[in-house]
């Protein structure tokens, strides 16, 4: 399972970059809108830096709402960068705007699906990736890493080609949950990648393995 940093922060991206085991990067509306990035090109500039700092996907959210306004908004950020990937909801008229941008070469990444059936339209309508959003099904009484585990198994029965990218994680046990359940790619919050990286008994034997060097290396 491949790991995708979810965030428009281009600091955090550039820090975690360096750690060499990110290779994708998504960001949402509301991600941009935190950063402070509105739509006076501010967007375009931080996605073009975040290409330059992370050689793989960037995923790209349409504002639009109606399909037509999709499509050409869609085909403008792909002309962005050749690795952008660009988000459109799972609605009718994300549906809409996939099936067609997809023919003309536009990678899309399916986001907001919570359903098995929305994942299956995506498919159709040709995403290279579908998003379920696991945390918010969880923060709903469901079980969003149940939806993750039904798309992984139903694509490769019937040998769909579109990537399950597990979103909306919120823990490092949800990143162990998703590569379980057979996830292609998560994406996750900085916090929770460098979660990831830590366990306190590697601290632990760092520190004795250390002390222990200290005692016989000046001899
Ligand atoms: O990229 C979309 C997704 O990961 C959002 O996560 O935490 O806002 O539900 P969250």
């Amino acid at each position: 399972m491949r790991i995708f940093l979810d965030t428009a922060n281009v600091d955090e991206i550039r820090q975690a970059a360096k750690l060499g085991v990110v290779s994708g990067v998504t960001t949402n509306p509301s991600l941009a809108a935190k950063e402070g990035i509105g739509t006076q090109g501010g967007y375009k500039k931080a996605v073009l830096e975040i290409a330059e700092i992370v050689d793989g996907p960037v995923s790209v959210e349409v504002v639009s709402l109606e399909p037509e306004a999709m499509i050409e908004e869609g085909w403008g950020i792909a002309q962005w960068h050749t690795n952008v990937v660009v988000k459109l909801p799972s609605t009718p008229a994300g549906f809409q705007a996939m099936a067609h941008l997809s023919k003309e070469g536009v990678k899309i990444n399916q986001t907001l699906c919570f359903s098995v059936n929305q994942a299956l339209l995506g498919a159709q309508a040709g995403a290279v990736y579908v998003s379920p959003f696991v945390g918010r099904l969880d923060d709903e009484g469901h079980d969003g890493m149940a939806l993750v585990a039904d798309i992984a198994e139903i694509f490769k029965k019937h040998g769909i080609s579109t990537q399950v990218l597990a979103a909306s994680i919120r823990h490092p046990l949800h990143c162990v949950m998703a590569a379980r359940a057979g996830a292609h790619v998560a994406t996750i919050p900085f916090k929770v990648l460098t979660q990831m990286t830590h366990h306190p008994l590697t601290d632990v034997g760092l520190a004795k393995f250390t002390q222990d060097w200290q005692k016989v290396s000046k001899k």
